[in-house]
């Protein structure tokens, strides 16, 4: 079984040249195969309310939804470094707020880091959260939370006035004391151009090469149907295999092929006839 990274490890797979892989999971099922790929970091992304509760988008997601997820997420990967997602409105108000929530990660969910959105505007955010001493991942770009303002998930930095604004932001998230940045739906040119003048590391979701990828695990298992962002890539078709599962499932049933003698638990050896006489009296 592979060891849980640390930060250090970042910092050196960074400096080595070496691709972080980074997956979001939900459950302790989609936890447990993460980790057993040796997957390097696991998210418990605020996207679970769109991916797994059903939600059109991330706001109405709360503290108690991912605290819930987050346990269960470490349950199923005990050994891996994973990362809870800040929910909207739970830093929005006070850096003394987001330290409070950040803290309920550590303390009822075995988190190892925290997540949140926005670079200049959350800058005494992150520090707070930073000097409370939790490691802090930044999150600029496409910030899905504040997509309303972005007015949509649109790709960001597409132009150099919009570019001068992501690198500003990246630049006060790595000055606050943030471990790692993701960068989510960016140029390459872009991304690559953080990765090398910033000191931590850049991850990556739609922005090309740069320190390692993360993914989310609905879109890359084809579990996730309402639209499949451009930056995907699908490795799997889970979606289809359950629901093909299902439908043979409701044949087998309503044929009666389903459940066979082999399913069933048998009448103990030797009683056979007394069961049958004891089953008579009551016809
Ligand atoms: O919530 C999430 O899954 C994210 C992705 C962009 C990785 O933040």
């Amino acid at each position: 079984m592979a060891k849980k990274k640390s930060r250090l490890d970042f910092i050196n797979m960074k400096k080595n040249g070496e691709k972080l892989t980074w997956v979001t999971a939900y459950d302790f099922p989609m936890a447990s195969f993460a980790e057993a790929a040796e997957i390097d970091m696991i998210l418990v992304g605020d996207s679970l309310g769109m991916v797994t509760l059903g939600y059109q988008g991330t706001i109405p997601v709360t503290m108690e939804d991912c605290i819930s997820h987050c346990r269960a997420v470490r349950r199923g990967a005990p050994n891996t470094f994973v990362m809870g997602d800040m929910p909207f409105g739970s830093y929005q108000v006070s850096d003394e707020e987001a330290v409070r929530n950040a803290v309920r990660f550590l303390k009822e969910a075995d988190m190892d880091s925290i997540k949140l959105e926005g670079g200049v505007r959350v800058k005494s955010r992150i520090k707070a959260i930073a000097d409370a001493g939790i490691l802090v991942c930044g999150h600029i770009g496409l910030t899905p939370q504040s997509s309303g303002t972005l007015g949509g998930f649109k790709a960001q930095g597409l132009d150099p006035d919009s570019a001068r604004l992501v690198i500003e932001d990246a630049l006060a998230v790595q000055e606050a004391g943030a471990f790692a940045i993701l960068v989510e739906a960016i140029p390459p040119e872009l991304s690559a151009f953080l990765a090398k003048k910033l000191t931590i590391p850049v991850y990556g979701i739609g922005g090309g090469q740069c320190d390692g990828q993360v993914l989310i695990c609905g879109d890359m298992m084809g579990m996730f149907q309402a639209f499949t962002p451009k930056f995907v890539k699908v490795y799997a078709n889970v979606g289809e295999t359950i629901t093909s599962a299902f439908k043979e499932y409701v044949e087998d049933v309503r044929s009666g092929k389903f459940p066979g003698d082999e399913h069933c638990y048998h009448v103990r050896k030797g009683f056979e006839e007394e069961y049958a006489a004891m089953l008579k009296e009551f016809e």
